[in-house]
């Protein structure tokens, strides 16, 4: 393995979308250290194999402890569902991160982040929070690579309720969903070379699918049936049920029913490798696991 005297530490290690890239470094040879809130849950979670940094994001010196000896640090922090929290996770979680970063002389640091995130389509508290964190990492100084991934496969089992998956919102656009796996490969790869540098990379994966289409495919895999809801709806029902989650998620919906997938995957596919994986061997892969 060429990659054995590189570390790198993962913040967020431990969530649906760290703990694959994680894996995928460690399987690649890297020494992988993951901040911690609980060393002791984050054990039970990811095994055997990483080295485990007791430490918060939210306080630098742990970040700074965690970061000591580390060629890089991937990013991969959570907000919501008020603006309050997207701002202490997608803003300023992910700018003490780089400021630490820069400060300890880490070599890059890798942020996970979305389509539509700029200026002109910042219309939600989430992306306004993404847009900002993205510019306070390159402001930081720091060498960086950002990594606008579209929808998760991994996502779709999340809309189940009982026996129906909620298709919120009039979705019209094509959306090329991504598998995890297909993203942990790229985000690993692009540890191997410097010309992902201070870059921007749009992840997309092979097919490109309305979330219609894709919520039928999983429906027919897991049994359930497509229950369409508007976002008013959903929206009418947080307010009345005062459930913060369900009127965020209908803001989020609004948002992806304005916004289809920008940017191209031209340079990431070239550089990281194009990834591969359809939502129907993804489903078929659940299935197995
Ligand atoms: N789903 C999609 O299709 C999609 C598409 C593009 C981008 N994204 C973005 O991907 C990002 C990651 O999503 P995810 O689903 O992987 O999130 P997640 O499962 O909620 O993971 C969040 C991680 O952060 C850790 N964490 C939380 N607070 C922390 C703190 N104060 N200090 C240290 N660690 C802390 C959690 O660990 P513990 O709780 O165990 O401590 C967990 O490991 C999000 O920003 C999301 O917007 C998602």
């Amino acid at each position: 393995m060429t990659n054995t005297n590189k570390a790198v530490l993962v913040i967020g290690g431990t969530g649906m979308l760290g703990k694959p890239v994680a894996q995928q470094l460690k399987a690649d040879g890297f020494k992988v250290r993951l901040l911690a809130r609980s060393i002791e849950k984050a054990k039970s979670i990811m095994g055997d194999g990483y080295e485990f940094a007791q430490g918060d994001y939210e306080d630098t010196e742990s970040l700074k402890a965690a970061m000591q000896g580390c060629d890089g640090v991937h990013i991969n922090v959570k907000g919501g569902p008020s603006e309050a929290d997207y701002e202490r996770a997608d803003h300023f979680g992910v700018k003490r991160i780089a400021e630490a970063a820069k400060a300890v002389g880490v070599g890059r640091v890798t942020l996970i982040s979305a389509y539509a995130v700029s200026e002109e389509k910042a219309d939600t508290p989430e992306s306004r929070s993404k847009v900002r964190g993205e510019a306070a990492l390159v402001s930081s100084g720091v060498q960086y690579t950002i990594f606008r991934a579209t929808w998760f496969m991994e996502t779709l089992p999340i809309f189940v309720q009982g026996k129906s998956i909620s298709l919120i919102g009039n979705q019209i656009h094509p959306l090329h969903w991504i598998a995890a796996e297909d993203y942990a490969r790229m985000v690993s790869k692009s540890y191997q070379t410097d010309e992902t540098l201070n870059k921007e990379f749009y992840i997309f994966g092979p097919e490109a699918l309305t979330m219609g289409e894709a919520m039928k495919i999983y429906a027919e895999h897991a049994g359930v049936k497509v229950a369409p809801i508007s976002t008013k709806m959903l929206s009418v029902m947080g307010a009345l049920t005062f459930n913060a989650e369900w009127k965020s998620t209908a803001t989020l919906m609004t948002h992806y029913e304005r916004w289809g997938e920008d940017g191209s995957p031209e340079e990431a596919n070239r550089l990281l490798g194009t990834p591969t994986i359809t939502l129907k061997e993804w489903c078929k892969k659940q299935t197995k696991s």
